[in-house]
């Protein structure tokens, strides 16, 4: 995979997902899963945050330090299932704005259908910071990314927690200046641009939909 590809594919990461897969769990601890990743995620995508310097008072001495300019990152879930990855990362930095964009695949195209578009209006001065639990085509990914561009956004991330190899080689290459962070990446796609062995239909587990 290319340099802007990060795999978290850690030992608890494995363990985490090993029950998200698993078609017997609840709705209840698949979304408390999508969660705890997508904190991970996030924890792995702030590497390189810049910081400012502060000078505090502990109850013992005055030190110099430093805070994340939480004001600089917008998260941009991808409707449906990117919501569920939401609280994860709000939690992290809770002062980060929130934008939306609605998208769901044709169920025969495979292409992706965009439906809501909503970003804070200063979008073109932040770090977006894009959620979206399935990259398995990578069409709805490309999607997003152009609209931000569009709006003049120089800096994506994008978090996935299941990738498709063919999707993530796809966007990773088109767009390189994106970083795409994602816990793991699965082995293929099958007939139905479903992920192998994925989790199923990630929208559908998130809100009990099926
Ligand atoms: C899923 C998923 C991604 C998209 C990935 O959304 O959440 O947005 O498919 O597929 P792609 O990489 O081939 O574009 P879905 O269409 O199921 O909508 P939902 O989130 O509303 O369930
Ligand atoms: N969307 C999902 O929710 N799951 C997949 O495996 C592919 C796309």
């Amino acid at each position: 995979m290319h340099k802007n590809v990060i795999e978290l594919k850690h030992p608890l990461i494995i363990h985490k997902l090993s029950i998200l897969r698993d078609k017997n769990t609840s709705t209840k601890e698949f979304r408390e899963i999508v969660g705890e990743i997508s904190m991970f995620l996030c924890y792995e995508a702030m590497k390189d945050a810049e910081l400012n310097d502060i000078t505090i008072e502990t109850p013992i001495a005055k030190m110099d330090t430093q805070r994340l300019n939480e004001d600089r990152y917008a998260f941009i879930p991808i409707l449906r299932a990117g919501l569920g990855m939401l609280d994860g990362v709000i939690n992290v930095i809770p002062n980060a704005k929130v934008g939306h964009i609605g998208m769901y695949r044709n169920e025969e195209t495979f292409e992706p259908v965009n439906y809501f578009f909503k970003v804070p209006k200063d979008i073109e001065k932040r770090e977006v910071i894009l959620l979206d639990p399935m990259l398995a085509t990578g069409g709805s990914a490309e999607d997003a990314i152009e609209l931000l561009k569009s709006k003049g956004v120089e800096k994506i991330k994008f978090l996935s927690i299941i990738s498709a190899p063919e999707g993530l080689k796809r966007v990773s290459e088109k767009y390189p200046d994106v970083v795409f962070y994602t816990s793991y990446i699965d082995d293929h796609l099958n007939e139905n641009k479903y992920i192998v062995p994925g989790l199923g239909d990630a929208g559908d587990r998130i809100f009990g939909t099926k």
